[in-house]
């Protein structure tokens, strides 16, 4: 192959058009038909090749290049587009009652008394949208809207993989609709990242579609993973189909990736049939749907048809019953986590809900349960929005037996039985045993052991709780002594009176001493991850990180900690009074500093060493972060940039050097602007520092 240098533009154009074809067939072959046909890698190749042409040749970027794809600019707000065929709905029905008076309506309205053929397809639950495509390029993309006029989507709709961004043998005009969703596996992978990164997580897939597709950055929805299914058509110049069924051949010859389970039913037994199927198979597709969609097949006939005012009289949405059952509460039982937070459970009478049977729902806190007023012993119903935690929406209060008492949320630990207080304007009341409390210590300890934290693999929830149970562990440091005190019966002076855990229950030898293997590993342990691992409220792992940096050893930050002297902890950016508060209560604690000291007995905390680098390009540089970063929260930038030698400020001034912005950026981004200060964006800025 020829080096890019040596490129001549009219081959530069040739092969440009070469890769187009090559990673759209790819694609298609990827999410059509399930089967790659490149590998990730020889992709790749693909893509860096098509990138260096281009950043050669600006002037030949093809409207359908893959680079297309990553997501362009930053905007400022959706423009509006008016559809030139209205996108419509479909009339709702919920019972095989309705089915059929349905097609006797069909049939009435077309005089006749012959069978009519219907497609029948998956409702997916996600976003619909349109496609326009000109010459067969693809050229616009817009969401529903209100169905007239929906938002200009053109950039974010080319980060979908499976839309094709090129026809070949298309109408001149040709609006491809369908619905973009996201599958179940990623909205459960998004939502556990930003659980993690304390952001908000989304309801549902459907909802986290949407946020993903509706991003004024288009790099956001590149990231997120999104999927479609093209089902039906706007403003079309030819229409050389004569059924939908044909349509949906023409789709896929185009490239567009449509619903498997989609299926042509010729009489009311096969339509009933279809929609019993796609119901059993419902919890098992990848991604949610939400009912079936009844088309009359025929296209003469849709056009006989016609419309209502809103929705067509050829097609209805045939939908599954909420996922909503009734069943009893037999217990309010209350959960005690790490810090000590009482978090309340209703254990259900199990009952099938859509599929799945649920015996246990969330009650979030105190004031949910009395705001709902749930009792011991209600009727209550309750809902599975997706695959979320079953909640309780109501009590059905009429079938309420007249001996029912309020729920009374306990001012003790069921645990413990210390005192349990809520503090004001928290939501959560909390157990004051601190380890004390079995399910403090068991959880602790958990935390302790945790990837982040000392990593013990070995060590699973359901050991800890075993040992702590059975009085092996009660403290961290316990972990330590493990193993000299399994030894107990070698020598001669504690004769019987090791351990021997190889002798439990689903141990043996091997497994014991590959668990002392890798508690031995961790008697050296870094400083962020032991502070990480305490456990202290409000201190994730950037934090510790930060802690680290600035104190360089434990003892310094203990020190502090004890004498409660806050001036340093505070001034750190990214650490406010809150955490530091925190901090101070938790060795303000006699306990935790005996703890503390017990495993400082046992493991070698490493001192942080400072390994910034003062010569990168941002060191010495001061960085103002603003809007909503995705690919790394906000602690995770600052820190990289601090590991870079940057500064990072809060406001944005003329000693500010570089300003980053993410999504949803305000004011700070408007201030850089005036100022001349360089915007990055969250890419340049990783590309930066690299
Ligand atoms: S056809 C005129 N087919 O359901 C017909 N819609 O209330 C237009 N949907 O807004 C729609 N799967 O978002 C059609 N296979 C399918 C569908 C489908 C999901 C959504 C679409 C529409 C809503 C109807």
């Amino acid at each position: 192959m020829k080096d890019v240098k040596d490129l001549t533009a009219e081959e530069a154009a040739r092969e440009l058009e070469h890769l187009a074809a090559e990673m759209a067939k790819s694609d298609i072959a990827y999410y059509q038909n399930d089967a790659p046909y490149l590998s990730d890698a020889e992709y790749d190749r693909l893509k860096h090749r098509n990138l260096e042409i281009e950043a050669r040749f600006p002037q030949l970027i093809r409207a359908d290049s893959p680079s297309k794809r990553v997501g362009a600019a930053v905007k400022s707000g959706f423009s509006k587009i008016t559809h030139r065929f209205p996108m419509l709905s479909l009339g709702d029905i919920f019972s095989i009652e309705e089915v059929e008076d349905f097609i006797r309506s069909v049939k009435r309205f077309l005089n006749t008394t012959e069978e009519i053929a219907f497609m029948s397809e998956p409702k997916i639950d996600g976003l619909s949208f349109s496609a326009r495509y000109e010459n067969g390029v693809f050229v616009q993309g817009a969401t529903r809207g209100d169905g007239t006029t929906g938002e200009d989507i053109t950039e974010n709709l080319k980060t979908i993989r499976s839309l094709p961004l090129q026809l070949k043998n298309a109408p001149d005009v040709l609006e491809v609709r369908g619905e973009v969703y996201m599958s179940k596996a990623d909205f459960f992978e998004l939502n556990e990242r930003y659980e993690k990164e304390g952001r908000k997580t989304f309801a549902n897939p459907r909802n986290a579609a949407a946020g993903s597709l509706r991003q004024l950055d288009p790099k956001i929805t590149a990231e997120r993973n999104l999927s479609m299914f093209a089902y039906t058509w706007g403003e079309v110049s030819e229409r050389p189909w004569e059924s939908q069924q044909d349509f949906f051949n023409h789709l896929n010859d185009w490239g567009f990736p449509t619903n498997p389970n989609n299926t042509l039913c010729r009489s009311v037994k096969e339509i009933e049939e279809s929609f019993a199927r796609l119901m059993e198979i419902r919890a098992s597709l990848p991604y949610d749907i939400d009912g079936v969609v009844y088309k009359v097949n025929s296209i003469a006939l849709q056009e006989r048809l016609g419309f209502l005012t809103r929705t067509p009289r050829w097609a209805i949405a045939h939908k599954f019953p909420a996922e909503q059952a009734l069943t009893t509460v037999n217990a309010i039982r209350i959960q005690v986590g790490r810090t000590g937070a009482l978090t309340p459970v209703a254990d259900l009478e199990p009952v099938n809900v859509g599929g799945v049977i649920v015996s246990h729902a969330t009650l979030h806190n105190e004031d949910e349960i009395k705001r709902k007023d749930i009792r011991v012993g209600d009727t209550v119903v309750i809902q599975r929005a997706g695959d979320v935690i079953p909640q309780i929406v109501a009590v059905v209060t009429e079938k309420r037996s007249p001996d029912s008492v309020e729920f009374e949320f306990p001012h003790v630990c069921p645990q413990c039985g210390a005192h349990a207080v809520r503090e004001e304007d928290e939501a959560v009341r909390r157990c004051t045993g601190g380890l004390s409390c079995p399910a403090q210590a068991i959880e602790r300890m958990i935390h302790f052991v945790s990837r982040d934290a000392f990593d013990i693999a070995g060590l699973g929830d359901k050991i800890i709780e075993d040992f702590y149970r059975e009085g092996i562990l009660h403290t961290p440091a316990d972990i330590f002594t493990l193993e000299s005190r399994n030894r107990g019966g070698d020598d001669l002076f504690s004769a019987g009176t090791g351990l021997h855990l190889e002798r439990k229950e689903g141990w043996g030898k091997k497994s014991v001493e590959n668990l002392f293997l890798a508690i031995r590993d961790k008697r050296a342990i870094s400083l962020p991850r032991f502070i990480y691992a305490l456990g202290i409220r409000q201190v994730g792992t950037a934090t510790a990180l930060l802690i680290a940096k600035n104190y360089g050893s434990f003892r310094n930050f203990m020190n502090d900690m004890i004498n409660k002297e806050t001036g340093k902890l505070v001034a750190i950016d990214g650490i406010g009074a809150s955490m530091a508060t925190d901090m101070v209560e938790f060795f303000g604690e006699p306990h935790n500093i005996e703890i503390v000291n017990r495993l400082l007995s046992e493991v070698t905390v490493e001192d942080y060493i400072d390994t910034t680098d003062y010569n990168s390009p941002i060191a010495g540089k001061t960085i103002v972060f603003t809007g909503t970063l995705e690919r790394m929260t906000r602690s995770e930038a600052k820190a990289k940039a601090q590991s870079l030698g940057a500064k990072v400020a809060g406001s944005v001034s003329a000693h500010t050097d570089y300003v980053v912005v993410g999504a949803d950026a305000g004011s700070k981004a408007v201030k850089a602007k005036e100022l001349g200060i360089a915007i990055l964006s969250e890419e340049e800025f990783l590309e930066l520092a690299k």
